[in-house]
């Protein structure tokens, strides 16, 4: 049977990693890899390098938004979709969503732009399962913030998070089947028992 194909999403210091590694201990018992974006193959931890290097402050939105779809497609040829036709289930923090919402939504090329050259660069590799970790950008960055130096997006304005995030709800209304909203601003087990839940709903074999 073909694993299961979960992603998390968020705008910057929702609290995802910290969830992820909870979903790592709750699926200990089943075949599962995890996974990050932009990175996971070597090529695409160079493309990811490129990225979020804060020198690289001349790179355009479209030269982001393919790059981002170039780790992408590596990562979905070498290890996604391998994985999941052995049967391994696979957890990836972020991926296409984070496209639409922070190339698409913020950098302003439009939803439907991304999403297309998404829909070539990931030949139909679409999750099972979303959660989306549903925190306000004003709380959301200042953790960051506190925790290490910000990286070049991170570094973004507050409008542009703020754009992000719009584009997240935007997104979770257009794929209400998919996208599940989790309320990111309860305190960790809280969060982490609507996360629950939502695997729980799934087919696992
Ligand atoms: P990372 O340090 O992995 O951030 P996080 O822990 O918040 O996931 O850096 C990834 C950054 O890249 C993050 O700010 C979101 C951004 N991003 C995009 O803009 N587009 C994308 O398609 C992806 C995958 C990430």
């Amino acid at each position: 049977m073909r694993g299961m194909f979960i992603t998390a999403e968020g705008t910057d210091g929702a609290g995802k990693s910290t969830q992820l590694e909870l979903i790592k201990e709750y699926l200990k018992g089943k075949k599962a890899i995890f996974l990050r974006e932009p990175g996971g193959t070597a090529i695409s931890e160079k493309i990811r390098e490129l990225i979020l290097d804060t020198q690289n402050t001349e790179m355009s939105a479209q030269t982001e938004a393919l790059l981002y779809a170039a780790s992408r497609t590596q990562l979905v040829n070498e290890v996604i979709l391998p994985a999941l036709e052995a049967g391994t289930n696979v957890v990836c923090d972020r991926y296409i969503d984070s496209s639409v919402a922070y190339q698409g939504y913020a950098r302003g090329l439009g939803a439907d732009t991304v999403e297309g050259i998404n829909r070539f660069a990931l030949e139909n590799c679409v999750p099972d399962l979303t959660l989306f970790f549903d925190l306000p950008p004003e709380k959301g960055i200042l953790r960051k913030n506190s925790q290490h130096k910000l990286d070049r997006i991170e570094q973004e304005s507050m409008d542009f998070h703020r754009k992000v995030y719009e584009g997240y709800i935007k997104l979770c209304e257009k794929y209400p089947q998919r996208i599940r909203r989790i309320d990111a601003s309860l305190d960790v087990g809280a969060v982490f028992a609507l996360v629950k839940k939502e695997l729980d709903s799934l087919r696992w074999d």
